[in-house]
């Protein structure tokens, strides 16, 4: 059985442990000003997924906050998926669904109407899971950058 709880300081190492896992390129010191910030800020949340059968430790989690606008939204705040893993042994099984859920619950009590969230245009897995729960797909971007050379200015 999959269950879904708020994260609380005691689960620091193994909620480090899924945050590197998705976003490997942070520091460990990166990761812990930020899930500081997500412990202390009532505008951020974050869920932890435990399955009975696979021990104490959990196989996933969620992040969200609140924004003040988000692509294509009507109202304010919008609740804004910021990041979800769910380790590969257990995926397919419904735990991505169900953190979801809990960070709708969670933005419904804050105010929300509309929930939100993005990845990478390439990440076909995260686009499909997206669609599969009901998140429209809108415009995408492409981010664009160049330096200016020290003899423009
Ligand atoms: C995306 C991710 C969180 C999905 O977690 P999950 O626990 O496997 O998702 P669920 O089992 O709850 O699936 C929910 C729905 O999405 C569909 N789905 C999930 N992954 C899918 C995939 N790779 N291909 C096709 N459909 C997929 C499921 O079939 C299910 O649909 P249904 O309930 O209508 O049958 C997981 O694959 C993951 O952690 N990926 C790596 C990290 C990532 O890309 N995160 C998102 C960007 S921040």
């Amino acid at each position: 059985m999959i269950t879904i709880r708020e994260a609380t300081p005691a689960d620091h190492e193994v909620w480090l442990v899924l945050r590197l896992a998705l976003w490997p390129h942070g520091s460990r010191a990166e990761h812990e000003t930020e899930m500081e910030h997500y412990l202390r800020d009532p505008g951020l949340a974050v869920f932890l997924a435990f399955d009975s059968d696979s021990g104490s430790e959990p196989c996933g989690f969620a992040e969200a906050c609140l924004r003040s606008h988000a692509e294509d939204c009507s109202t304010s705040p919008v609740g804004f998926l910021e990041g979800i893993y769910v380790a590969p042994d257990q995926r397919h099984l419904g735990v991505g669904r169900a953190l979801v859920a809990a960070i709708e619950r969670w933005a419904a009590a804050q105010g929300c109407f509309e929930m939100a969230s993005n990845c990478l245009y390439d990440n076909q897995e995260s686009i499909t899971f997206h669609r599969r729960l009901g998140f429209e797909v809108l415009e995408t971007l492409v981010h664009f950058r160049r330096p200016i050379p020290p003899s423009a200015g």
